[in-house]
């Protein structure tokens, strides 16, 4: 057997650890490496493996060669969510150093290290800090927002019926598409670097929200301002975009608005 098939052999039975597994991106990912002939471990609390406590940790990852991490902290308050990232990350790269885990692959935001004067994003950089002075190889997968998300986007920037937002360039992506893409760097090499993921075009946010109320027959307006922030922090046109070679996921926004309200009628 060749060198090239065996590898391909070895990258059909791994053993691979999500963590985060019943979350949005989680249960999707988890679906399609079960799909593909892996064996999967969806981890979260509910399921008895917390990174938080530590429990049942060791134990999961046992015989790993793959980790993805797609948890999200339960409070996104400035010092709660620091503090989850933080130690999170410390008991899950420590649990993965004694398992030999051979790749760490980290689900993060396109423009992190630009929104710093948010909590959110300071809490994502110390994630992705500490994955970067660990010893195990990584991929950090900076994502841009998710079509799921653009509800608590307009939420944030409600005032009665007003919905006050920035013109900023975003490129949005489905969740499935997350999912897809995560799927297939877990079965690569560790780029000990970091990749942008992204939707398949740019579109501002006034007018991502002001489509996702219409496709709703939401009543709320979109009022646009160059002044209004993103979750409160202020946003320009590259805070948001991906940077050079992102990787793309192919669904259009418009037509997952079309899918959706399908779905729904
Ligand atoms: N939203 C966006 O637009 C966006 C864009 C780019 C990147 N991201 C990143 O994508 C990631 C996943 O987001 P998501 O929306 O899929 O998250 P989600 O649906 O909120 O799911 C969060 C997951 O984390 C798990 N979790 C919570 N505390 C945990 C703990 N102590 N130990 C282990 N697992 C724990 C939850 O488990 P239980 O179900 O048991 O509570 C759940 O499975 C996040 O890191 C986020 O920063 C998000």
């Amino acid at each position: 057997m060749n060198a090239n098939l065996a590898q391909t052999r070895i990258m059909k039975n791994m053993k691979i650890v999500v963590i985060g597994g019943t979350g949005l991106i989680g249960k999707k990912l988890v679906s399609i490496l079960s799909q593909k002939g892996h064996e999967v471990v969806a981890a979260s609390p509910t399921s008895g493996i917390n990174t938080i406590t530590g429990d049942g940790l060791a134990k999961a990852l046992t015989g790993t060669q793959v980790v993805v991490d797609v948890a999200n902290s339960p409070s996104f308050e400035d010092k709660a969510v620091l503090e989850f990232f933080e130690t999170s990350g410390r008991n899950l790269l420590a649990a993965e150093a004694t398992a030999g885990v051979g790749h760490h692959i980290a689900l993060s935001v396109v423009g992190t290290d630009r929104l710093q004067a948010s909590g959110y994003f300071r809490a994502k950089m110390a994630q992705e800090n500490l994955i970067k002075s660990s010893r195990i190889p990584y991929t950090i997968v900076r994502a841009t927002q998710f079509f799921e998300f653009v509800g608590s986007i307009a939420q944030s920037a409600t005032d009665g019926q007003t919905v006050r937002l920035p013109p900023a360039l975003m490129q949005p992506i489905v969740s499935d598409d997350v999912a897809a893409a995560l799927a297939n760097i877990a079965v690569e090499q560790p780029l000990n670097g970091t990749v942008d993921l992204a939707g398949p075009e740019p579109i501002r946010m006034d007018e991502l929200v002001r489509r996702f109320l219409s496709a709703n027959r939401d009543a709320r307006k979109v009022t646009t301002d160059v002044h209004a922030g993103y979750f409160g922090t202020a946003v320009n046109e590259q805070s948001l975009t991906p940077g050079n070679n992102p990787r793309l996921g192919p669904t259009r926004f418009d037509d997952w608005l079309s899918r959706r309200q399908a779905q729904h009628h």
